[in-house]
């Protein structure tokens, strides 16, 4: 029987709860148990959690898990570790969690252990890395290939995009890598200027292999090649393909034997860690991939078997939950301080916002309560000269996560001066010390400021933050984090009821987008759309 939210005991106490709450201070709440930021933290899978900056008691707590509990987070939990079929209204099972499974491990779908199948695909891509990587797969002309271009958009995009990112510190020298997802032809165009299409492998990677964005591109990048080679058979030799479609693969030209598979339970969001991850297996090689797919399982394993007052992702969920249904915040900013996660953002955008973006229950009912936020983010200290004013004094109250490592992978020491990675990091500790505590009035006027100018220079605080620290960015403290917010999108989704595993919302403009293409290049169709959109259709096509 599905629970009702707003009908459990725990949201109900946690409305009354909430009244008390926007009374309270974290300045009070740091004076009344000074040991609170020793105490409010916890640990798992490489990475420490302090969540004491929140506004948040013990009792908010226990009541944020009696939630948890009421509404069957650790139920829904089991079930898609079990390959249970979540994903209602596609009739899937939800089990990337099988794609990081150690071999040897068993993950049953319709009857059959999906591991081996899993470890037989990442054999297939380590051995096709090695050899692109160690020069023996050269190219049409005989050379090796040493630029990697993978075409893919949403899920097939921006994991390998963002990881190959955070993890260039690792990835092989002298191999380009570049990524194509913009139907604009200014993105391929751009991104193939400067290569030698003799020397570049393209990876068309799309789990359905229909999307209108990728198959564009291929056709294109397949035409740039062409025109340069002159060869249909170099095709075999520079592109293969990631997808769950072998037959639309075939149709497009494109050897099935150059084709790396992956299957229906894996998200196109949840996906990185499949096929889809092939770019970035070729930049940091098949150890470094299976490093990061090591670390996804111990996060996987921390969420499955950490008690909940302890698991991280338990604790992020529920703390965003605290301030999206009871405080009405809106959005919610993750906040690397490390260069090489400047992607991380917009990954969970689409991890978070595509799943949770979501106004029906799983049985078809508009929910009566928030959901998903919108997430944003930019790495620090960049960030902090862009928008965080607004997060210190603007009136609308953003919920942030800083991200930092204890240790940098490029020390620089500054003659006469703190290292760089002392510099950053006392940001992050003074940004999350500024939000929580702020600066009084009194405190502004005792500084000497005018009396007229004190109310600009005070700072409210009460501004929640967690903040995430890990020793170093390795593939496997990646892979940790990565999983740590699937599973915290997870929890959420789970509380509120709703499928975070598909996105009927991304349909309706795609079908009218392919409706209005023919539109757009014939001479005089008639236009039957509202009149808007019919005078912008026209406009365009006189001057096109
Ligand atoms: O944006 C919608 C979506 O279906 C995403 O979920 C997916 O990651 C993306 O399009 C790309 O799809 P595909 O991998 O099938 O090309």
């Amino acid at each position: 029987m599905p629970v009702n939210l707003t009908e459990t005991a725990a949201w109900t106490a946690l409305l009354s709860h909430v009244q008390n709450a926007r009374e309270w201070n974290l300045r009070d709440l740091f004076a009344a148990d000074p040991a609170r930021g020793e105490r409010l933290n916890a640990e798992g899978a490489g990475l420490y959690l302090d969540y004491s900056k929140n506004r948040v008691t013990d009792q908010t707590l226990t009541l944020l898990l009696d939630l948890a509990r009421e509404t069957g987070v650790e139920t829904r939990r089991g079930a898609m570790f079990a390959g249970e079929k979540i994903n209602v209204t596609e009739s899937r099972a939800v089990l990337h969690t099988a794609l990081r499974a150690p071999r040897g491990a068993s993950v049953m779908v319709d009857g059959r252990n999906v591991v081996p199948d899993v470890h037989e695909v990442l054999d297939r891509m380590a051995a096709f890395a090695d050899s692109v990587r160690g020069g023996t797969w050269r190219g049409h002309t005989g050379r090796p290939l040493k630029n990697i271009v993978n075409i893919g958009i949403g899920g097939s995009d921006l994991g390998p995009v963002m990881a190959s990112e955070a993890l260039k510190h690792y990835a092989q020298q002298g191999l380009t890598l570049r990524f194509v997802s913009n139907v604009d032809g200014t993105d391929l165009v751009e991104k193939t200027r400067d290569l030698d299409p003799a020397e570049t492998l393209f990876i068309v990677s799309s789990k359905t292999f229909t999307t209108q964005e990728t198959m564009a591109n291929a056709r294109s990048a397949r035409a740039w090649l062409l025109a340069a080679l002159g060869d249909d058979a170099a095709v075999a030799r520079h592109f293969v393909a990631v997808s769950t479609n072998a037959g639309a693969v075939q149709t497009f030209g494109i050897d099935p034997a150059n084709m790396f598979g992956f299957w229906d339970w894996v998200g196109g969001r949840y996906s990185l860690d499949s096929a889809i991850g092939l770019s970035l297996m070729l930049a940091v090689g098949p150890e470094g991939f299976r490093e990061l797919l090591a670390g996804f399982h111990d996060m996987d394993e921390h969420f499955r078997t950490a008690p909940l007052e302890r698991n991280l992702p338990v604790l992020l969920g529920m703390l965003g939950i605290w301030y999206n249904n009871f405080f009405d915040a809106q959005s919610h900013a993750v906040l690397p301080y490390d260069q090489y996660l400047a992607y991380f953002p917009a990954y969970l955008q689409q991890l978070d916002m595509e799943s949770n973006g979501k106004h029906v229950t799983l049985e078809g009912q508009l929910v009566d309560y928030q959901t998903g936020p919108v997430i944003w983010g930019q790495p620090g200290t960049n960030g902090q000269h862009a928008f965080y004013q607004l997060i210190h004094q603007g009136t609308k109250l953003i919920p942030c996560d800083f991200i930092g490592f204890c240790q940098t992978l490029n020390p620089l020491p500054l003659e006469g001066g703190a290292p760089h990675h002392d510099l950053l990091m006392a940001n992050v500790f003074a940004q999350t010390e500024a939000l929580a505590f702020g600066k009084t009035l009194e405190q502004v006027l005792a500084e000497g400021v005018d009396a007229e100018l004190a109310p600009h220079r005070v700072f409210e605080g009460n501004r929640p933050t967690n903040t995430l620290l890990a020793d170093r960015l390795t593939p496997r403290t990646l892979g940790a984090l990565i999983a740590l917010y699937e599973h915290k999108v997870f929890v959420q989704g789970a509380v509120w009821n709703i499928n975070s595993f598909d996105q009927w919302g991304v349909e309706l403009g795609k079908v009218l987008a392919s409706r209005i293409v023919p539109e757009l290049g014939a001479a005089e169709p008639e236009l039957e759309h509202d009149s808007s959109t019919n005078a912008l259709i026209r406009r365009y096509r006189e001057r096109r």
